[in-house]
């Protein structure tokens, strides 16, 4: 019998924020919430540019576009307090927050003995996941608490790959944010990009949401990205 040495999908790295649970809304209510004391009305859009962005890169982004210069314990001050408002929101998460497509997804991945990691930038990823029922899903997690350098950077999604010890290019991420899809590129990985066109467009498929992305859709856009 000839070896099947035809290149697959081995890993699925999932980003948490966005994808698995819409805490995007959450980090952006409370940032706008913060922002006002810096007397800056913080955008839908301006978000975009925070989504998968460490928290203190993003508490930069911020007193940049409000033209402050804050003193580095006034910019501590203000994550610290984003944080406890963003915990608060997230405080109410159940198991029925996880966003449509996703579990099955993950059910289908493993019962074809496909690695799934979760590959986020926050430092509250595990308190999420736990709220979520998704604490022991993952094969192997990487979070912000475990990563110097932010999305665009690739390193938390090289860091799942090694720890699932799975090449990155036989890895496929699933992102929101145009940070995570620029990072999953940068790492040589399939990019599925979860939401509008407009801001995705790097990926190398958009879709609105998961309720339709099944394995084999994956294992197909690969072998299209690999002729
Ligand atoms: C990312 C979010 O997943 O995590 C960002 O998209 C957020 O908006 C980042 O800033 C860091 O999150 P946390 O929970 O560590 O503040
Ligand atoms: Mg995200």
């Amino acid at each position: 019998m000839p070896l099947d040495i035809k290149p697959n999908i081995k890993g699925v790295i999932f980003d948490l924020d966005g994808v698995i649970v819409d805490s995007a809304q959450f980090h952006y209510e409370a940032w706008k919430a913060l922002a006002c004391e810096w007397n800056y009305d913080l955008k839908r859009s301006d978000n975009e540019a925070l989504k998968g962005v460490s928290r203190k890169d993003s508490v930069l982004k911020i007193a940049t576009w409000a033209g402050v210069y804050p003193t580095t314990q006034e910019l501590e001050s203000i994550a610290a307090r984003k944080n406890t408002l963003y915990l608060e929101l997230c405080s109410k998460l159940t198991p029925h927050d996880i966003l449509p497509g996703i579990e099955n997804l993950i059910n289908e991945l493993k019962a074809n003995t496909i690695k799934v990691a979760l590959g986020s930038a926050s430092k509250n990823a595990r308190f999420v996941i736990e709220k979520l029922g998704l604490d022991t899903t993952f094969d192997v997690i990487v979070d912000g608490n475990d990563v110097i350098h932010s999305k665009p950077n690739p390193e938390v999604f090289i860091k799942a790959a090694k720890r699932m010890n799975i090449h990155a290019q036989n890895c496929c991420v699933i992102e929101d944010a145009p940070a995570g899809i620029q990072a999953a590129l940068k790492a040589q990985m399939l990019a599925i990009g979860l939401g509008k066109t407009a801001e995705l467009f790097q990926a190398h498929l958009i879709l609105p949401n998961a309720s339709h992305l099944t394995l084999s859709k994956i294992e197909q856009l690969y072998q299209q990205i690999l002729t």
